[in-house]
């Protein structure tokens, strides 16, 4: 979940926050170091698997939850895990969306590795899998080989890929042939994709109200807020959730208008503004992509990952924005209208939309936390 930096402090009232941020001195402009310390630490290890393993991690992720374990106990080889402890039991009852997050960070892993000069051979479910629930079998085991294959030019994008989450410039179409030339980057599934004005505005709303439902569930908007990590301590102790950082944020916290309480309170500024936030957000689409699986098995949702990356890889060499808008895609009762409505709308002929985000023109932003590399390893170093 995101919230519009800019609007939330025009919503609430710069000129009290400022104020505020005055009292509160320099605290605010701390940056939390420790979290975005494996931005730099990528590619800087001895053993090879580590080296493409310290990419992998800057995968886009739902909820950036890092819901990876990874053992390198056999030479050559890493195993990767789910994290059965990262999961998001409401809002992603199958884990659908955890998997797709594997297969992202899969795809930078393979990446990684061939900018390294080694081949990934990548074994998925070696043991099978349960379509449903998440078990402790591996989702895949990787053998590194080396190779002379020649890299893949996405990866010089992994260091600048980001999810973003800001206000669009509605002032600036999205020309119709790069979304051609991202949908290429895909392997498995493809891409959809619009451009088309009636079309963008049906999708800005269905997404709009999806949030409003998320808000509105307090089981889905708890789990959401029980993740969110308020100011750079926080951030820094747990380098992984919803963060909020920067000296509005910061501001609000110390202030008390923004804790985990007041953010379930509907009533409240901070709420109130969040939700507003996310409604102005999402009405500056520039254009809709989307991903659909015939069929929606633990491989289809590894390999729309592998695909998902990729795309946001092809729109970042083209400076596009992009945020996914999960909401609607969400399999739980009060969301099942709008998700059986976009349904109908991207999957006529059947299958499962895995992915669906809206994309323009925004702001730099800075990289989210990742926990280090280190804290991921599990069942020694072979
Ligand atoms: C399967 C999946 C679903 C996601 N859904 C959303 C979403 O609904 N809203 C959103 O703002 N970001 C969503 N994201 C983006 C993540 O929040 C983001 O990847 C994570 O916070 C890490 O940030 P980064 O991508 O900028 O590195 C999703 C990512 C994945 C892989």
């Amino acid at each position: 979940m995101s919230l519009s930096r800019r609007k939330t402090l025009a919503l609430i009232g710069g000129g009290a926050i400022l104020a505020a941020a005055a009292a509160v001195g320099h605290d605010i402009t701390r940056l939390p170091r420790d979290a975005m310390r494996p931005w730099d630490m990528a590619g800087q290890y001895e053993d090879p698997r580590m080296r493409a393993l310290s990419w992998a991690i800057l995968a886009p992720n739902p909820h950036n939850l890092q819901p990876w374990k990874i053992d390198l106990s056999v030479p050559d080889q890493a195993t990767l895990f789910v994290d059965t402890d990262r999961l998001l039991p409401q809002t992603d009852p199958y884990s659908r969306q955890i998997f797709i997050g594997l297969g992202c960070f899969l795809e930078v892993l393979r990446m990684a590795a061939l900018a390294d000069g080694m081949a990934v051979e990548v074994d998925l479910f070696p043991d099978g899998a349960d379509d449903l629930r998440v078990d402790g079998r591996p989702v895949a085991v990787c053998r590194f080989t080396p190779t002379d294959e020649a890299p893949d030019p996405l990866f010089a994008f992994v260091q600048q890929r980001r999810s973003l989450k800001e206000p669009y410039d509605t002032g600036r179409p999205v020309p119709g042939a790069d979304l051609e030339r991202i949908a290429a980057a895909t392997r498995h599934f493809g891409m959809g994709f619009t451009t088309d004005p009636a079309r963008v505005q049906e999708m800005r709303d269905i997404s709009t109200e999806a949030i409003r439902i998320e808000f509105a569930t307090e089981r889905t908007l708890r789990e959401s807020v029980e993740l969110f990590r308020i100011g750079y301590r926080e951030v820094n102790a747990n380098p992984d959730g919803l963060e909020f950082m920067g000296p509005m944020f910061e501001t609000l916290r110390v202030t008390g208008l923004f804790t985990r309480e007041t953010s379930m309170d509907p009533d409240s500024i901070v709420a109130r503004s969040a939700y507003a936030a996310f409604v102005e957000t999402m009405q500056t689409a520039m254009g809709h992509i989307w991903q659909v699986t015939p069929t929606n098995t633990r491989l289809d949702q590894i390999r729309a990952g592998m695909d998902w990356v990729r795309i946001n890889l092809a729109a970042t060499e083209l400076g596009i924005g992009m945020q996914p808008v999960s909401q609607a895609l969400q399999e739980y009762p009060e969301m099942a209208a709008l998700y059986d409505d976009i349904h109908r709308r991207l999957a006529p002929e059947g299958g499962t939309v895995q992915m669906w985000a809206r994309v323009g023109y925004g702001p730099d932003v800075m990289a989210t936390p990742r926990w280090p590399l280190e804290a991921k390893i599990v069942g020694g170093t072979g």
